[in-house]
């Protein structure tokens, strides 16, 4: 009897060691996914701060979405004072690097843009345009889709390898096509 006891007591000891042991390694694993929490932090901030970006510009574009469905502001009436010389410097800054516009020249990372502004989307000889581009192959460029493609290049044309953010800045857009159009 004695011993029997001796063993349940033995048991009980064991069973709570084991609990105590449990619990030791349930309370290590919720430290460390805890401490493995705040390790990442870093990473998810960044990918929410890269994901909030994306919000922002979708709901900017949501917000000019009434008078503009494709989301750029209608920049029509900034074209009649819009400067073609700011434009090319712009363009010197910003795309000069992919593209030339000299006529006759050579495509780069983009096809030559000389004579672009009504010209048929996506058809200079010899450049390889994405499929996204060529969808919209069935109209020419002009102010108003050329608007749209440089405010946001991926939105306006999905699937463009058109590696550019585009220009957020009305004036600075206006100008851009300003400079554009005097390429002819
Ligand atoms: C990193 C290189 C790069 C930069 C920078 C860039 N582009 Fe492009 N661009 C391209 C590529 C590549 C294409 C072809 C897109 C496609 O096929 O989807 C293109 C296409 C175009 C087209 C269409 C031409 C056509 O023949 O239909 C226009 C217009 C254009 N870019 C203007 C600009 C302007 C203006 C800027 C500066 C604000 C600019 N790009 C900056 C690479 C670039």
């Amino acid at each position: 009897m004695a011993s029997n006891n001796g063993m349940e007591l033995n048991k009980i000891a064991a069973a709570v060691l084991l609990a105590g042991l449990i619990g030791m390694v349930a309370g290590k694993m919720t430290e460390f996914l805890y401490e493995g929490g705040p390790k990442h932090p870093g990473h998810h901030a960044e990918e929410k701060r890269g994901y909030s970006i994306e919000v922002v510009e979708e709901s900017a574009a949501g917000d000019a979405g009434a008078a503009a469905p494709q989301g750029a502001p209608d920049i029509s009436a900034l074209m009649a004072s819009a400067d073609a010389a700011k434009g090319g410097a712009y363009f010197s800054k910003k795309c000069a690097v992919c593209h030339g516009v000299d006529k006759g020249g050579p495509n780069k990372v983009g096809p030559n843009l000389h004579g672009v502004m009504g010209r048929s989307i996506a058809s200079h000889a010899g450049f390889g345009y994405s499929d996204g581009l060529k969808a919209k192959a069935g109209e020419s460029w002009n102010v108003e889709n050329m608007n749209q493609f440089q405010y946001n290049p991926r939105k306006w044309a999905p699937g463009t390898i058109m590696a550019y953010a585009g220009t957020k800045k009305d004036d600075e857009r206006a100008n851009l096509i300003a400079y554009l159009q005097s390429l002819k």
